[in-house]
């Protein structure tokens, strides 16, 4: 496998690379309600449509990464982040999706838990997400870990139909990191 950019108990997650547009985008197919709730994923995600976003993720600077299961090396999503390169930039926002069949068996906490202590010992003294406010999923994910509510912030998203209202959720100051 390439160089793992960090690992948690099942899970390890490296950079999304254009040759996992084929396995991401069956992972992805039937999942129109999941990939609502992301910004930025297209639907329908064919292979031709996942691998111009993952091309276009990792050119925006984006950690984006496979998650892979540690056992059987199989993709069971992605999650990443948005900035944490410069000291400038110490609350990268995270973003994440499991595979519908691999929903509700924790893998979403623990691949957000370890995104935070990755970031934590990165330099990061925080971190944020944006959640459309019917993520109810998301929501409680968060919230079990920690995050706070800090407001409603108004994005652009074109593939979600234009201007969208989103709940937007900070976590920082010790203890951030929850592993
Ligand atoms: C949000 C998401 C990542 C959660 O992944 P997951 O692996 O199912 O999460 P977990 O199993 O760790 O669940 C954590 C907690 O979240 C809450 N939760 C998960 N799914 C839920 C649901 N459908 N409704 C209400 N709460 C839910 C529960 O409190 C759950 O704990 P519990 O199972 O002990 O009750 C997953 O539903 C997903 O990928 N959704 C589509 C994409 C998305 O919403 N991404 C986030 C954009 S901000």
């Amino acid at each position: 496998m390439t160089h793992a950019l960090l690992t948690t108990p099942r899970l390890a997650l490296r950079l999304v690379e254009p040759d996992d547009a084929g396995p991401l985008s069956a992972l992805l197919a039937g999942d129109s309600d999941g990939i609502a709730m992301t910004a930025r994923i297209p639907d329908p995600a064919t292979e031709e449509g996942t691998r111009d976003w993952i091309v276009r993720v990792r050119g925006e600077g984006s950690h984006a990464c496979t998650i892979l299961h540690r056992d059987s090396g199989q993709p069971l999503g992605v999650a990443g982040w948005m900035g944490c390169d410069s000291p400038a930039d110490r609350m990268p926002e995270i973003g994440y999706w499991i595979g519908r069949a691999h929903r509700r068996r924790g893998f979403g906490s623990e691949v957000v838990a370890g995104l935070l202590a990755h970031l934590a010992q990165n330099g990061a003294r925080g971190a944020v997400a944006e959640v459309f406010p019917e993520n109810a999923a998301s929501l409680a994910l968060l919230r079990h870990l920690g995050f706070r509510a800090s407001g409603l912030v108004e994005r652009d998203l074109p593939l979600r139909g234009g201007l969208r209202r989103l709940q937007r959720l900070v976590i920082d100051g010790p203890p951030f990191a929850v592993t």
